[in-house]
């Protein structure tokens, strides 16, 4: 019995939500017998007897997240094209680059799209919940589709930090074999990469390198169950090296972005001519595949 041994137990206390009974949060007190009731009638522990300190430092709520999906009238509803960035970000700050800067330029697209554009394909929008908790939104989104559905999606394209303030232009790298990570195994889509680089080459004479499909965005599970993606992303905690600021400008030996994940990333935390470079070429690319999926 800790309370014999004069111990003090800390019972750390889930998803209690403040409605617990039987004992008093943050004092020491004796579990009663039966143990601490919750509000909805279960009960918590069963150390009944012992002293112990309810600790709500651990405290955690459930909490309902969703995804935003909006869908075109017009096009192929077996050839979708999809596009998603999330719209959550971190406790710790606004989310501005992360990831207001893709959602965006996302919605803006959508916007300027409308729902009943003369498109071949379908268009689908995705707003995903919950990417910071663990790319959440988008894999339940993807798990909860039945194979037929899968296979209605010609193509995913993902938007996450697309305005870093010390940017870097890369583009998913769709015939990388080196990626590795939980994203890895299925790669993503060289022709997807084409289509991002040969637009930001040609339309904004920006060089671009590729970057590995690490498994650490919204892409994850749609490249898990074979659907090709692609997409673009402007850098988070990584150093802009000497020679990408050389082609790029911006701070060598600085972080893309020095505000990742943090209170800082607030509206002065965004490369406004990134932003605009890449807003044009997810329109580019996303209405390109709207017309078409063939090469
Ligand atoms: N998904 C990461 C985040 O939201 C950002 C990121 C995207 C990191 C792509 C690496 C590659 O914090
Ligand atoms: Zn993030
Ligand atoms: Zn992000
Ligand atoms: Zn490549």
């Amino acid at each position: 019995n800790a309370a014999a041994a004069g111990a003090i137990a800390v019972v750390v206390a889930n998803n209690v939500d403040g409605k617990l009974s039987g004992v008093t949060l943050g004092q020491p007190g004796v579990i009663p017998t039966g143990g601490v009731s919750k509000a909805d009638g279960t009960t918590l522990f069963g150390l009944a007897g012992q002293t112990a300190t309810v600790d709500m430092r651990f405290h955690e709520d459930i909490k309902t997240a969703r995804n935003v999906i909006a869908q075109t009238k017009t096009g192929r509803k077996d050839n979708v094209v999809m596009a998603g960035s999330h719209l959550d970000s971190v406790e710790a700050g606004p989310g501005i680059n992360d990831n207001g800067s893709g959602s965006a330029s996302l919605l803006e697209t959508a916007l300027q799209l409308g729902s009943k554009p003369k498109v071949g394909n379908a268009v689908r929008f995705a707003w995903w919940g919950a990417e910071e908790l663990g790319l959440v939104g988008s894999t339940e989104y993807v798990r909860a589709l039945t194979f037929e559905q899968q296979l209605d999606i010609a193509l995913y394209l993902n938007f996450d930090m697309v305005a870093s303030p010390n940017a870097a232009y890369f583009v998913y790298d769709g015939d990388d074999s080196d990626a590795t990570g939980a994203g890895a195994g299925p790669y993503g889509s060289a022709q997807i990469e084409k289509a991002f680089v040969d637009y930001l080459t040609t339309a904004k004479s920006v060089q671009t390198e590729g970057t590995d499909f690490t498994g650490r965005s919204d892409y994850g599970e749609f490249i898990n169950v074979g659907i090709p993606a692609g997409g673009l992303f402007t850098g988070a905690e990584g150093i802009k090296t000497p020679a990408q600021a050389a082609k790029w400008g911006g701070t060598a030996g600085v972080a893309y972005d020095k505000c990742y994940h943090q209170a800082c990333d607030n509206l002065g935390n965004l490369d406004r001519v990134a932003l605009d470079r890449n807003g044009d070429a997810i329109a580019w690319v996303t209405a390109s595949y709207a017309i078409s999926t063939e090469d």
